[in-house]
């Protein structure tokens, strides 16, 4: 078996109800951080960290999704046509090798678990990533390369972790930390949502993974566990309960809950503001908007 990440799942088979009404119609991994799509973000990353196959769980009503990595040959062509080079190099920079993406269908919405374990035969006998397209990192080197450097020396299971305030830590798997050495944290497990008052720690996994293939496995076993979905949290702590060394990993970077309208929000402009032609149009509103806001108080 090779220890080198190549492969990464991307599970995007959610509603997106959050973002109703606009996800009746928009998967909500196309929504977009200024001009490029939650996705594209993730497979940046994904590629910077030497990712060279994408598989994607997707479910009904994503064919915008797939459509959006198609290349497009009548709009390049009108742009070659006009000499617009710059937007042709915009377009070139989503390009994918053919081959590189599949598309697995996730039949019916059991869950995260559930999700990456229909990923697994493209997976086989290998490690793998996983990233969730909600979980934006704004990062100088990116939050997968970060931690694949780490797990050349760990091994194991890494799940990318920060610390939550204690009345956000229910949303989150929680790592049951063991041994504590700074930007990398050894797991003697992980809990699944769990009650405030009941987390094992105020460290929250953030939707980034390396994962022994073993994890698969237990994925096929486990029951349903928090909101009575197959979680990956609970086939990791399987796998952690048995043996298998489990890290978490503190990142360098920002962290953006795309998942939801405010980080999503705030995601837009913190990416607005880091592009050079949009910053001082932007920074002069958010003043403006500020000072109004002050001047009513
Ligand atoms: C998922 C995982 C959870 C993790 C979170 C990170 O939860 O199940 O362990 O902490 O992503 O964003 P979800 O946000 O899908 O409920």
């Amino acid at each position: 078996m090779s220890n080198k990440v190549t492969k990464a799942i991307f599970p995007v088979a959610g509603l997106g109800t959050r973002f109703l009404p606009a996800t009746k119609s928009v998967p909500k991994e196309i929504m977009t951080l200024v001009d490029r799509p939650l996705i594209q973000y993730a497979i940046d990353e994904a590629r910077e960290a030497g990712i060279e196959e994408f598989i994607f769980v997707t479910s009904r009503g994503k064919s915008a999704l797939e459509d959006y990595f198609d290349n497009s040959p009548a709009l390049e062509a009108e742009l070659r046509k006009k000499g617009k080079t710059d937007l042709l190099d915009i377009l070139g920079q989503t390009d994918m090798d053919s081959g590189a993406i599949a598309y697995i269908r996730q039949h019916q919405a059991l869950g995260l678990g559930h999700a990456v374990w229909c990923a697994r035969r493209l997976i086989g006998d290998e490690p793998f990533a996983v990233l969730l397209p909600d979980d934006v990192i704004a990062a100088d080197r990116s939050c997968l390369r970060q931690m694949i450097e780490a797990y050349e020396n760990t091994g194991g299971n890494m799940v990318a972790t920060m610390a939550v305030a204690p009345n956000k830590i229910s949303s989150y798997g929680v790592l049951d930390v063991e041994e504590d050495h700074g930007s990398v944290v050894r797991a003697r497990g992980m809990v699944e949502k769990p009650d405030a008052d009941k987390a094992p720690s105020n460290l929250a996994v953030i939707g980034r993974y390396i994962l022994r293939p073993s994890v698969m496995s237990h994925l096929e076993t486990i029951k349903a566990g928090s909101g009575g979905e197959i979680q990956l949290t609970d086939a990791i702590a399987k796998d952690t309960e048995n043996g298998e060394g489990t890290f978490g990993y503190r990142f360098r970077g920002q962290r953006f809950d795309c998942g939801s309208k405010s980080g999503f929000l705030q995601a837009t402009v913190a990416f607005g503001l880091a592009r050079e032609e949009l910053q001082d149009d932007l920074r002069q509103f958010l003043y403006d908007v500020m000072h109004l806001d002050r001047a009513g108080e």
